[in-house]
């Protein structure tokens, strides 16, 4: 099985995850850095201080990127680097710092594909109200426009947002991300000021760059299966993709709140916040459409007196599913991943074409897919790490057959370049097909990073480094 000449092989890694330097050149703390000074949020105190220093790092990282041979570089920008109040006046050392970044990746031939939001808004902004407000909206069309004239002869993609569902449902409703909060309307409030905020920066962007630059939107689209055939799982699990998926896709894709998402959410809120005219400006449907595939669920209808759930995401004690009280999320089945997470690769495949019959000409790209496992330095030195390898080659053969199937998919993105800063978990989980040593910053490239390369060259599944991924 093999992938077109033009398919994009990329890695991806985010600011907080990977840069440090968190009070250098002009930066001001984002939520993330408050998050994680906050007692007992992330495993160990962990922090993003330091993380894997890329801000200082960059040129190794970038020779490491180039030396595999990939195509591309996912990566954000922390917005208060180069807007230290949020908005109003640049920082200019932010700025130059990621046009160093983006012109040395074009001299060597890696297309800089940025993500505007990866998760750390600066703190200032949550100070007056976050994504609960939709000035936030407003600030992040400002600095993507700021973004692409200071960028804009350099960046081949724009992606705005990175998985809206994580910022809004993990950081306003369960409160196990950033910034911490534990209210429901806040959570749904987040929803449609992401959903305003991906459409007014989409805006800015097409306005600054003309349509020739593509625009992209990430979404972590959840594939949720109904334990039983019964009307109340299938239900459950429909109840899930409409608050996990139908209140990101409608307005963005089809200009329409969900009138499913009004009625679950109906004891929540009546979605007053949204003003007149406001779905008209979420709507600008992305040249790509991003999706994040990690693993999938599987639910049913509570039955009386049964426990609820959180859905496997936190440990705060409240679910980030906003009004799906009624919903029970089983234990994921093995093999699982460090994270506790299932591995279905044919369910991205699904996925995949499913998105593609929906919106029919859709451009899309794996913006993430990888996984977290338990990897050791071995004696040679090396980071052996076969079960990575055997999940790429499993969801890299789904993307390939949803190819097949008519999806336009025309690249992949590696989760990730490096081992980094793993949100609530800190540094325990290890997603890099790059090894970090973080006493000493030392980079050692895994197993699975010399079979991406292989893949990445080859473009070939079906002829790519068996010999060593056996061990050898
Ligand atoms: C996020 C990454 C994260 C990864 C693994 C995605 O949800 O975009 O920042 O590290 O999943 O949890």
């Amino acid at each position: 099985m093999k992938f077109a000449d033009d398919f994009v092989f990329g890695t991806a890694t985010a600011s907080y995850q990977v840069e440090g330097a968190h009070d250098e050149g002009g930066r001001t703390p984002s939520i993330w850095d408050t998050q994680c000074r906050t007692p007992g949020k992330i495993k160990n105190g962990d922090t993003g201080d330091v993380a894997c220093d890329q801000y200082h790092r960059w040129p190794e990282d970038l020779e490491i990127i180039k030396g595999l041979g990939l195509g591309a570089y996912r990566f954000s920008i922390s917005w208060s680097r180069v807007l230290p109040q949020g908005l109003g006046e640049p920082n200019p050392e932010g700025i130059a710092y990621y046009r160093e970044l983006c012109r040395s990746l074009k001299q060597a031939g890696i297309s800089p594909v940025v993500t505007l939001y990866h998760w750390d808004l600066p703190q200032v902004l949550e100070d007056r109200g976050g994504w609960t407000v939709r000035e936030t909206a407003y600030a992040f069309a400002d600095y993507a426009r700021l973004m692409a004239r200071e960028l804009g002869d350099l960046v081949d993609v724009w992606s705005t947002l990175n998985e809206p569902w994580c910022s809004s449902y993990l950081g306003y409703a369960s409160g196990v991300h950033a910034p911490g909060r534990t209210e429901p309307l806040a959570a749904l409030q987040a929803v449609h000021h992401l959903n305003l905020a991906h459409g007014l920066a989409a805006r800015a962007l097409r306005e600054e760059l003309g349509d020739e630059v593509p625009v992209c939107l990430t979404l972590n689209l959840h594939v949720t299966h109904p334990l039983t055939d019964s009307a109340e799982d299938i239900a459950a699990a429909r109840k899930i993709d409409v608050v996990g998926n139908e209140a990101f896709l409608m307005p963005v894709m089809e200009g329409v709140l969900s009138p499913e998402l009004v009625e679950i959410t109906r004891e929540v809120t009546d979605w007053g916040f949204v003003q007149e005219g406001d779905l008209e400006l979420c709507h600008q449907v992305p040249d790509i459409l991003g999706v994040n595939y990690y693993s999938t669920s599987t639910v049913k209808a509570r039955q009386e007196g049964e426990a609820s759930t959180s859905g496997g995401h936190g440990e705060t004690g409240v679910s980030p599913w906003v009004a799906c009280d009624d919903v029970v999320f089983l234990p994921p089945e093995g093999p699982l991943t460090a994270m506790g997470w299932n591995q279905e690769p044919d369910a991205l495949r699904r996925l995949l074409v499913q998105v593609s019959r929906r919106y029919p000409g859709q451009e899309l790209m794996v913006t993430e897919n990888g996984a977290a496992f338990s990897d050791e330095v071995s004696s040679d030195g090396q980071v052996h790490d076969p079960d990575r390898v055997a999940y790429l080659r499993q969801h890299l053969t789904a993307v390939a057959q949803a190819v097949e199937e008519g999806a336009q998919v025309t690249g992949y993105f590696l989760w990730s370049l490096l081992d980094n800063f793993e949100w609530s978990w800190g540094y325990q989980k290890r997603f890099g097909m790059v090894r970090v040593d973080y006493e000493t910053l030392e980079r050692t490239p895994k197993d699975s990073a010399k079979w991406y390369a292989d893949l990445a060259r080859s473009r070939d599944l079906d002829t790519v480094g068996e010999d060593w991924v056996a061990g050898a």
